[in-house]
């Protein structure tokens, strides 16, 4: 195949996948870097480079997991409150073997729309650098996110556009 037949094939192949289809594979470091890596060439107006990206696994993201369950219950009416949503955060959290926070800088320098397309087309090169690699993932942006502080230091000019869940699959 020559690199357009290849790239169409990888673009074809893009799709959400998520926890519940993921097996418990350890992701390979290697393969880790490389889909950061691959977010980091995403294009971006006057080289802000606006994207912030923290990586969960093991003890973080078991915190994580708890952090998220905990400011559900803490902002959901008692009489709305679902024990299945409650449990269910929880599961998807530790069935992925990493989950990567999508954080956006705003720098000030070109309009906020523009650092948040160039966040999102380096989380578009995570999902094509997924599926070459044959990992599973998406993103999800529940408003959860917005509450988030011990596992994640978000500054003022700073907003958590949500969190791309990975696993083997
Ligand atoms: C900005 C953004 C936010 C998303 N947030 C969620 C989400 O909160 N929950 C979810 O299930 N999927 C979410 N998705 C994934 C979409 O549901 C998914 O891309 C869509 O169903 C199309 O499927 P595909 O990715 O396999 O083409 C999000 C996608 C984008 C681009």
């Amino acid at each position: 195949m020559n690199k357009a037949e290849v790239l169409k094939e990888i673009i074809e192949q893009r799709r959400s996948i998520f926890p519940k289809d993921y097996t418990d594979a350890e992701i390979s470091q290697e393969i880790i870097d490389e889909i950061l890596h691959s977010a980091t060439l995403a294009p971006n107006h006057k080289r802000t480079k606006p994207w912030r990206f923290k990586i969960f696994k093991g003890e973080e993201k078991a915190k994580l997991a708890s952090e998220m369950q905990a400011i559900y219950k803490a902002t959901q009416p008692e009489q709305l409150f679902l024990e299945k949503k409650y449990n269910d955060i929880g599961f998807k959290i530790n069935k992925a073997n990493v989950i990567v926070s999508i954080v956006v800088n705003f720098s000030g320098m070109v309009p906020e729309w523009e650092e948040i397309a160039a966040t999102s087309m380096a989380v578009q090169n995570m999902y094509l650098s997924c599926t070459a690699n044959n990992v599973g993932c998406y993103w999800s942006s529940p408003k959860i996110v917005d509450y988030l502080k011990e596992s994640l230091t978000i500054e003022e000019n700073q907003k958590c556009l949500g969190l791309f869940y990975m696993g083997e699959v």
